[in-house]
């Protein structure tokens, strides 16, 4: 296996140098007779496959990717139906026999020679265009995107008739989720803790979607739906609490059950009440004591962040060392008799192990003690989140800019500004970190997340090739960055920018939107799309709403 992946790693290198070397200009030619500029589709690909990992700090696990990984996720992504069915009772996708039928499509591309490709590809796309329309098609979308890069890897370039063919699908599986996500209706924004999520809370009020508060301390959870995160142990919180302390709310892992509440229910109380985004905090729905029944809501656009781990876990104990801080000034240090690593493990034993899988998985893992995730539990959380419609990267801005405009539908999203935290978190969040030496046995205690994290990366990188697709063949509607430093300036964080515990952030549009570099067509820059909330808002105008709206 080792010198197989080695020779298409060669295979890859030779490819991209004689691409680079005379493919580049291709982008530009026109299609005969159109006056469109044709969609290159290799050009997409060869772009795609560097990140540009923006991570300021000694963060480069991302940018060690290489094609072994992508054949390994490429083979994840084959067995995949197989491995979903036997993990998960409930994957939408799976109960559709055309499902089946395009996933063995997809895998008999290795085998066919170049000039059966186009047909072989148009055949696909017409299967595609006749899914039903009220699922986002995620799993299957990137199932075909990993049979066409995997052809790519074995076979070289594709010929011009085949390329076309690819932009021709992709453009199909752009409108099947631009579709269903206006018939979904709500966005299900899936926030795992301090990996940018209060940021598209307040980017979703920004854009104009509606939920029950956007205030930095509600975060778009819905209160009705208990979704907060179940950070601290409340016994070892209340074992070490001076007397007569009030128990905060984030003292609540162990003691707090979720109230569960079914998709339906909570469909149906977002439309009764006309909001369309919220968050949930804490784990995917319906696992709390079977994990086969973990899942996400098909009738919602689920949507996943991702943060580096480490960057994310260390951003987590700092902050809650702030919020004791915060919450209990003088009284703080009596939570921190140390603040080494086996007193942050038993603090926090979700958030600090391996918090992405746990939280993927459901309440019977996240309460799972430390050290007692495994492989299964890994290889199940890369299949959960395959399930997700849209995943974004923190630190891939220009891959995000697309997936902004073009799997969510929105106009404006994170430029070169994030709300930060205040640097008064990060002097007081600092001194309560573990010493450097546990802080490295800490990490490496989260090498599951890391594995999934890099996982997920690629899973986000197939999507943007099928989205920069539909861009680039002028299905966008502009976008503009937040705070962006290149001039499309429209909207700033009023006040101190910073968030603090205990803080409402102030984000606001400061002039009436105009200016941005809305680099679509049409000219419809983010001015004119305030008060939507992207793809999910398309059909509020409608009088009733249309009775195939996916509850
Ligand atoms: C990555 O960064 C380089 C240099 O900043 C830029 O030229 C290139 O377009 C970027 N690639 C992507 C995919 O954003
Ligand atoms: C970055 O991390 C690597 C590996 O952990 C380490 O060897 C290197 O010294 C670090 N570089 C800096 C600038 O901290
Ligand atoms: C999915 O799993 C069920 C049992 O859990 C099995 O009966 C069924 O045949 C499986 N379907 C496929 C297509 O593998
Ligand atoms: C939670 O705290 C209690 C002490 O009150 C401790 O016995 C227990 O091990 C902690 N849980 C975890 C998972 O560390
Ligand atoms: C957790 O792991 C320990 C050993 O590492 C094992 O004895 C125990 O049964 C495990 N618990 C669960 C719930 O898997």
């Amino acid at each position: 296996m080792a010198s197989q992946n080695s020779s298409v790693v060669l295979l890859i290198t030779g490819l991209v140098l004689i691409c680079f070397a005379s493919c580049s200009s291709a982008t530009t030619t026109m299609l005969a007779g159109s006056g469109h500029p044709a969609v290159d589709f290799e050009a997409i690909l060869l772009r795609r496959l560097s990140f540009n990992n923006t991570a300021t700090q000694n963060v480069s696990d991302i940018e060690h990717v290489g094609v072994a990984q992508v054949v390994e996720t490429i083979g994840y992504l084959f067995a995949s139906p197989h491995t979903l069915n036997q993990t998960f009772d409930k994957v939408p996708e799976l109960q559709y026999h055309a499902f089946w039928e395009v996933v063995e499509s997809a895998k008999a591309l290795e085998v066919l020679s170049t000039h059966e490709l186009p047909a072989h590809i148009d055949a696909m796309t017409a299967r595609v265009a006749q899914l039903p329309t009220h699922l986002c098609w995620p799993v299957l979308r990137r199932i075909v995107l990993a049979a066409l890069m995997h052809h790519r890897l074995q076979h070289g370039p594709l010929s011009t008739d085949a390329s076309t063919a690819v932009v021709r699908l992709c453009v199909q599986f752009f409108q099947l989720h631009r579709t269903a996500a206006a018939r979904k209706g709500i966005i299900d924004f899936f926030h795992i803790s301090k990996a940018g999520g209060t940021t598209f809370c307040q980017l979703a009020k920004l854009n104009g979607c509606r939920t029950q508060s956007f205030a930095a301390r509600r975060n778009c959870l819905i209160r009705e739906f208990d979704d907060v995160p179940r950070w601290v142990n409340n016994s070892l919180h209340n074992h070490l609490a001076p007397r007569g302390l009030r128990t905060p709310w984030f003292a609540n892992w162990g003691t707090k059950q979720r109230n569960p509440v079914s998709c339906q229910i909570r469909k149906r109380f977002m439309l009764r009440r006309h909001f369309n985004i919220y968050a949930n905090e804490f784990t995917v729905y319906g696992a709390q004591r079977v994990p086969r029944n973990a899942h996400v809501c098909p009738g919602h656009l689920n949507v996943l962040q991702l943060r580096h781990p480490h960057l994310r876990l260390r951003s987590h104990l700092m902050w809650v060392w702030a919020l004791y801080d915060h919450t209990f000034r003088e009284q703080a240090p009596a939570f921190f008799p140390t603040h080494g690593l086996p007193h942050w493990r038993s603090l926090l034993p979700a958030a600090t192990d391996n918090y992405y899988v746990r939280s993927l998985l459901g309440e019977s893992v996240y309460f799972l003690p430390g050290d007692n995730l495994t492989q299964a539990h890994l290889s199940a959380a890369r299949l959960a989140m395959t399930m997700f419609d849209v995943l974004l990267l923190l630190e891939q801005p220009s891959m995000n800019e697309v997936l902004y405009e073009m799997a969510i539908g929105w106009g404006l999203g994170f430029g070169a500004v994030h709300a930060r935290t205040s640097t008064q978190v990060h002097e007081v969040g600092r001194q309560g970190l573990p010493e450097a030496e546990e802080w490295q046995q800490l990490l490496k205690r989260n090498a599951l997340d890391l594995e999934l994290y890099r996982f997920g990366s690629l899973l986000a990188l197939l999507d943007a090739l099928v989205f920069d697709v539909a861009k680039e063949s002028g299905l966008g509607s502009g976008y503009s960055a937040v705070g962006s430093e290149g001039g499309g300036d429209v909207a700033v964080v009023a006040g101190p920018r910073a968030v603090k515990p205990g803080d409402d952030e102030q984000w606001e549009l400061s002039r009436g939107g105009g200016g941005g570099d809305g680099g679509g067509d049409g000219g419809s820059g983010p001015a004119a799309r305030r008060g939507t909330c992207g793809f999910v808002s398309a059909h509020e105008g409608d009088q009733a709403l249309p009775s195939w709206v996916v509850v």
